[in-house]
């Protein structure tokens, strides 16, 4: 089969990976997959992109399309031209997208119109909250995907429920956990670890990169300002390019929250597995810290990925009130251990594309 493999973003790019991983091991056997990796160009600063793909063993695109920035509409519309013209002069039998971000909803659409079949991977996960554009793309691509695999049970239940056949439908478990199983023995610390003389379980890490908690400045600050005050240890900031930019260079951080630029995913991991706990906006966050078993707040009313929160170390902090109380738990070191999560093993994509043969 022919696939062309889309990739926009960071998330992406870990999902990605381990699927690229088993197509190179099957090609390797003599099986017969051609496979064509596109990035819309979504995320683009090195550290955010190319950098951080080659890191994971992603090879360099095929094709770049250079689609990023600008808003919700711009992006989308400027990847399906782009992505559109890919696909005609490069036909494939089967376009694969992982996720829920603007490159996997707009090349998904851009794929059916042209007659090509769509696989989505971690399809079906559902936060309820039609306020973020990712549930938009989640619920959008699902609807016309011609395969949908599952990362939880409760996400097949979900697919079934809005009227999606049973035999497109096909629980493999979570190719991101596949990629975080490959790497945790290469995991080394970054460069702050020796800076600010960290040790294990004695500092904090901070990710914040949804527009509701960054895209105001002053409830950014407040946000910053309330984890420092109720906290006891330092705080590691990898800070994203989004909120980056929503940070006056003149704000002066409270002292305790260390900055830094966004890193490896490596040394990333490195820093979360040792971490006293994890303070997040990021879905994909919580699912690495109940893997690895660190405790983790992430600060969003809802998720998309209950199974965290139920199964994993993670608990959602909607308010004020709930963040603090939180907070305290994770400083006293008093947080629940977590359970082990089904699928989430590191054999999601070998267990994809026993199905995928199946159904080419
Ligand atoms: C996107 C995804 C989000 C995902 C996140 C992971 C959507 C709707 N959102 O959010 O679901 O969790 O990626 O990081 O798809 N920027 C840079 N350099 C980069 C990348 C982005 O400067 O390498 C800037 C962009 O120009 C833009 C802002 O950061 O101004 C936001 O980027 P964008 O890709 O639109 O959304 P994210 O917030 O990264």
């Amino acid at each position: 089969m022919n696939l062309t493999l889309v990739i926009g973003t960071r998330p992406n790019f870990v999902k990605m990976a381990a699927i690229v991983d088993e197509l190179n091991r099957l090609i390797a056997v003599g099986e017969q997959w051609v496979y064509r990796l596109v990035h819309t160009g979504q995320h683009y600063d090195a550290a955010m992109s190319g950098d951080f793909m080659r890191e994971i063993g992603l090879p360099d695109p095929d094709a770049f399309l250079g689609c990023g920035g600008g808003t919700q509409a711009e992006q989308t519309a400027a990847i399906m031209v782009a992505f559109e013209r890919e696909l005609l002069e490069y036909p494939s039998d089967m376009v694969v997208v992982v996720g829920d971000v603007t490159s996997t909803m707009a090349c998904a659409i851009t794929a059916k119109k042209l007659h090509i079949k769509v696989a989505h991977v971690e399809a079906g996960l559902r936060s309820f909250d039609r306020s973020m554009p990712e549930e938009l793309n989640r619920i959008l691509t699902d609807s016309i995907s011609d395969l949908l695999f599952t990362s939880t049970r409760r996400a097949s239940q979900q697919l079934m429920k809005e009227g999606i056949p049973a035999r497109k439908i096909h629980f493999v478990g979570n190719v991101m956990i596949d990629t975080l199983k490959k790497f945790e023995p290469e995991f080394h610390p970054p460069q702050v670890w020796k800076e600010l003389n960290l040790q294990p379980k004695g500092y904090l890490v901070l990710t914040l990169h949804r527009p509701r908690n960054v895209d105001q400045e002053q409830s950014l600050m407040e946000q910053l300002e309330r984890i420092a005050s109720e906290g006891t240890s330092p705080v590691i900031f990898p800070i994203h390019p989004r909120t980056k930019k929503n940070l006056d260079s003149n704000y002066l951080l409270p002292e305790c929250i260390h900055l830094v630029e966004p890193l490896s995913y490596k040394s990333f991991n490195y820093l979360v597995k040792h971490a006293k706990g994890v303070i997040t906006d990021s879905g994909g966050i919580s699912e690495e810290t109940s893997v690895m078993k660190v405790p983790c707040i992430t600060l969003r009313p809802n998720t998309e990925r209950p199974e965290t929160v139920e199964w994993g170390t993670n608990e959602l902090a909607g308010n004020e009130a709930q963040l603090v109380a939180l907070l305290h738990t994770m400083e006293k070191g008093a947080w629940k251990a977590g359970q082990e999560i089904e699928g989430w093993d590191g054999r999601s994509a070998q267990e994809l594309f026993n199905y995928m043969k199946r159904f080419g």
